[in-house]
């Protein structure tokens, strides 16, 4: 070896020894165990919490699935994020507002969900701080790893995690465990269930930055030339060094080039204590953060002790940018006013639930600003750090709610935590206390409880606003102390009125819409429990979404509106009930399919060019009735033509629409938008024939894709190529195991069909029967379907000689997992175990159990599928773009996904 490259290798390991200290952190989604376990009942729970000595009285003592001995091998292997209920099959026994999911709340045998995971955690390890950070887990989750107990987390929205340091086992595998408890329900509105965000395994020097500990705060002067940026540095001493340290602060601007570097050099003193940095860094004519132009700043820090060896290091996105809500004037970005045009939403999609990952969240809020949105209230709890991200570089204003309004120690902790974590996004603008709190609301508890949490958020962040969303009358109790009055909803009192006597206090609508619509639809069925998508008055107190946006246009004083919602989300599903299992409020389905309400929004919300036209041209039957056709569009007139024939020109106006009765006729019905007397676009609804083919589409952008996630739209042509916009054809799919489906949907509020492509099914058994006075037991029947995959487990303190599957010998070792193959498997089953352990008992105190998982993995069945309004959503996970193809043959159509034989 020559000198130089012996320098070289002696300079890398010297280098790889000094990162060996530094953090990392490894997001853990893959490769989980799960299985649900039973709120009723310690069998059904896998004996959790029985042993003599419970989890909560020694360090340590976590048994059943809590401890690491259990065996876990026949529970199903899945990824996070996670969404139990979107396994689960629809009940009118199950609640409204979980979208009749049956699981939670009333269903004791899937309102409790196990998570296991292994995490090696090499010897190189030791001496370094070892954490597990989870974004959020719905709902009352608790954490051990290898059967110690780390705590509990109530709320299903935070973020929270657990120093695991002391209880690692190093060079070997270590076993953390959750138990989810989905039972109660936070919201009124479909929550999921489950361990539904990220995951992280986090390991830093025992001197490091603390978690959620940068706090950076831009301030831009009026004349935008020169912003001020204000840093906190927290940094935590969780070992037994006192010695000096430089803490590093390099900041970077929106290209990468490094603009300033500031050391500072402090004495980390007490063990378990934290140490705060302020300083400040200026930039002169920054580039500045906006909702069309979402530039980002990054700050690093790096941590060095006394021999200038790096501790830690992180690097956190901001953006300079500065808000200002008038009371008179309205909301200004960087001195230039803007109205807030902005979106509620859940965080439920068709075929996943609550378990979005980052490509689904890209989807999302793609689809909403390309409808000109650039608001969006997280209501009515925190959001992800992925979401808020996702916001940030796509400039999204965001309004980020706190779930439940009090003024103790658990209140205030959950505002706390959710300030401290996202501090630092340029999107959010304003933390939101509370929505309808409709007990307190509107009198004195109401304003002293909104004053305590305002006063203390103020103590925590006073670079934002304050706002709630407010639905009682706009005369008494919060909506005079609130910072931002947030009015939900015109019907609900007199805005007008309460600006008049309110000027110092700015304003927007937090709610607004809540119409109702079915995509495709243009005759409330209320049999079919479908909604007409033509806008309108939807009850005698709420307003059309016209109304609504024409109200709050024309008014400068209000900041902007929120409508009630973008998406269609499971739950709620006013004005009906079973077998309605969605809402009905969205500009969207619950695929994110524009219902006609999204174009109305989109041709006063954003300014590019925009014609669209409604309803649908398929009325055979209805041949010479007038049908009211609508035309939406930013441009100056819209002239109507039906088969070529022009119906008159009208000048739009504005916030408006325009509308023609037009006698049916089949055909092609067009319009043409003209801006200052020339044809800019033209859109057209055509008569099409039957269902030819179903055409693939990715629905979502490289961006979204670059994520993993390809969102394919299927949708219904006749054999000219047109849309056949009220199919309901069944389809199949079939993929290859290269590709995995996450969830398929078709926006259909009244749809009952499986969400997951492969559904896993337990079935646990317990009613093992002692045939005889010696040791054989039984288990008279159980039902398998043919196509399953079947796992058969026992208890592994149970010594068995051998296991008979309807009479034949399927294995015959002493304990474990046990594959079965299909042939072997007849609709009805009886198992019988024979055991060596002559003296079992079963089921009685301090005697064996029995217990016995069956785990079916049943795949969706031919045609179990179908197009609503003409079309469905498939969502891939997948590292490349898929192959897709569509077959038709004789009427079935099959759609394959991958090379599938
Ligand atoms: C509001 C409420 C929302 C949603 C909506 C439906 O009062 O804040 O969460 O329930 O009604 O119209």
């Amino acid at each position: 070896m020559k000198f130089n490259s012996l320098f070289f290798v002696l300079i890398f390991v010297f280098f790889t020894s000094v990162v060996h200290a530094q953090r990392t952190i490894d997001k853990i989604d893959k490769d989980w165990r799960f299985a649900f376990g039973g709120a009723i009942g310690t069998n059904e729970d896998y004996g959790f919490s029985s042993a003599y000595f419970s989890y909560l009285a020694k360090a340590g003592f976590g048994d059943g699935p809590a401890s690491s001995k259990f065996d876990d091998r026949s529970w199903q292997r899945i990824q996070l994020p996670h969404d139990w209920m979107t396994q689960l099959i629809f009940s009118p026994n199950a609640s409204p507002s979980h979208g009749y999911k049956a699981g939670g709340k009333g269903f004791a045998n899937h309102s409790i969900g196990w998570y296991r995971k292994n995490i090696f955690i090499p010897k190189a390890d030791k001496g370094k701080i070892i954490s597990i950070k989870f974004d959020g887990v719905f709902r009352n989750s608790k954490v051990w790893l290898n059967g110690f107990y780390l705590g509990n987390e109530e709320s299903g929205y935070n973020s929270f995690n657990y120093d695991v340091t002391p209880y690692v086992n190093y060079g070997k595998e270590n076993v953390l465990t959750v138990r989810v408890n989905a039972t109660e329900e936070e919201g009124w509105f479909y929550e999921g269930a489950g361990i539904y965000r990220d995951v992280y395994l986090v390991k830093t020097n025992p001197i490091h930055i603390k978690d959620d500990g940068i706090f950076i705060t831009p301030q831009l002067n009026k004349a935008l030339t020169h912003s001020e940026v204000n840093i906190k540095n927290i940094i935590t001493n969780d070992g037994a060094s006192h010695q000096k340290i430089t803490v590093e602060n390099t900041l970077y601007d929106p290209n990468g080039t490094l603009l300033k570097n500031v050391d500072t050099i402090v004495a980390i003193g007490k063990v378990l204590s934290d140490i705060s940095i302020p300083l400040s860094i200026s930039v002169d004519n920054p580039q500045l953060w906006d909702t069309d132009n979402p530039l980002l700043y990054s700050l690093q820090t790096k941590i060095y002790d006394n021999n200038h060896v790096l501790l830690d290091s992180t690097s956190e996105h901001f953006g300079i940018r500065s808000i200002f809500m008038d009371p008179t004037k309205g909301f200004f970005l960087n001195g230039k006013h803007i109205k807030l045009k902005g979106t509620n939403n859940h965080q439920s999609h068709a075929g996943v639930g609550t378990a979005l990952n980052e490509g689904m969240i890209y989807y999302r809020l793609q689809k909403l600003k390309a409808m000109g949105s650039n608001a969006y209230r997280g209501s009515h709890y925190p959001l992800s750090p992925v979401f808020l991200d996702a916001c940030d570089r796509l400039g999204i204003l965001v309004i980020e709610e706190n779930r439940l309004m009090g003024i103790n120690p658990m209140h205030l902790r959950n505002v706390r935590k959710m300030i401290e974590r996202d501090y630092n996004h340029p999107s959010i603008f304003s933390w939101s206390i509370g929505n309808e709190e409709w007990m307190i609301e509107g009198n004195n508890k109401g304003v002293e409880i909104a004053d305590y949490i305002q006063n203390y958020i103020q103590t925590l962040d006073s670079s934002r606003y304050m706002t709630a969303g407010l639905s009682n009358g706009f005369k008494v109790g919060m909506s005079s102390n609130i910072q931002v009055m947030g009015y939900n909803y015109l019907g609900n009192g007199d805005i007008q009125d309460h600006y008049e006597h309110h000027q110092l206090q700015p304003s927007m609508g937090t709610e607004e819409g809540s119409t109702f619509a079915t995509r495709g639809i243009y005759k409330t069925d209320s049999l079919k429990q479908y909604e007409s998508a033509y806008d309108r008055k939807p009850r005698p107190s709420f307003y059309s979404i016209e109304e609504g946006w024409y109200y709050y246009a024309k008014r400068e004083y209000l900041s902007g509106v929120f409508f009630w919602t973008g998406f269609d989300y499971r739950g709620e599903p006013t004005p009906y009930s079973w077998p309605s299992v969605t809402s009905y409020f969205g500009m969207m389905d619950l695929c994110g399919f524009p219902k006609d309400d999204y174009y109305y929004l989109q041709s006063w919300w954003q300014s590019k060019p925009m014609l669209h036209i409604l309803p649908h041209w398929n009325w055979v039957g209805s041949e010479s009735k007038n049908i009211k056709v609508v035309t939406y569009s930013n441009l100056d007139e819209v002239e109507l033509f039906l088969n070529g024939h022009s119906l008159g020109k009208k000048e739009m106006p504005i916030n408006s629409h325009l509308y023609w009765n037009v006698p049916y006729q089949k055909g092609v019905l067009s319009a043409a938008g003209y801006r200052n007397g020339n044809i800019v676009l033209r859109d057209s609804v055509v008569t099409s024939g039957p269902v030819d083919h179903l055409d693939l589409q990715l629905e979502n952008d490289s961006l979204s894709q670059s994520k993993g996630i390809y969102v394919v739209k299927v949708k219904a042509l006749d054999k000219f190529g047109y849309f056949v916009p009220d199919a309901k054809n069944s389809f199949t799919i079939k993929n290859s195991s290269q590709y995995k489906i996450l969830g398929v949907g078709n926006g259909d509020p009244t749809s009952h069909a499986p969400e997951n492509y492969d559904t896993i099914y337990q079935q646990k058994v317990l009613n093992f029967r002692k045939l005889d006075s010696t040791l054989h037991f039984v288990i008279n029947s159980f039902s398998a379907n043919n196509s399953c995959i079947f796992t058969i487990y026992t208890d592994s303190s149970f010594k068995v000689k051998t296991i008979m599957l309807n009479g034949k010998m399927i294995h015959s070792k002493s304990t474990g997992i046990f594959e079965v193959s299909n042939e072997l498997l007849k609709k009805e089953n009886s198992i019988r175990i024979v055991s060596y352990d002559r003296n079992v008992k079963l089921g009685e105190q301090n005697s064996h159990t029995l217990r016995m998982i069956i785990q079916q993995k049943i795949k969706l069945k031919e045609n179990q599928l179908s197009l609503f309004n003409g079309l469905a959503q498939i969502i891939i996970q997948s590292e490349q773009l898929p192959k897709l193809e569509s077959v038709k043959t004789k009427n079935v159509f099959t759609l394959s996904i991958g090379d599938v034989k």
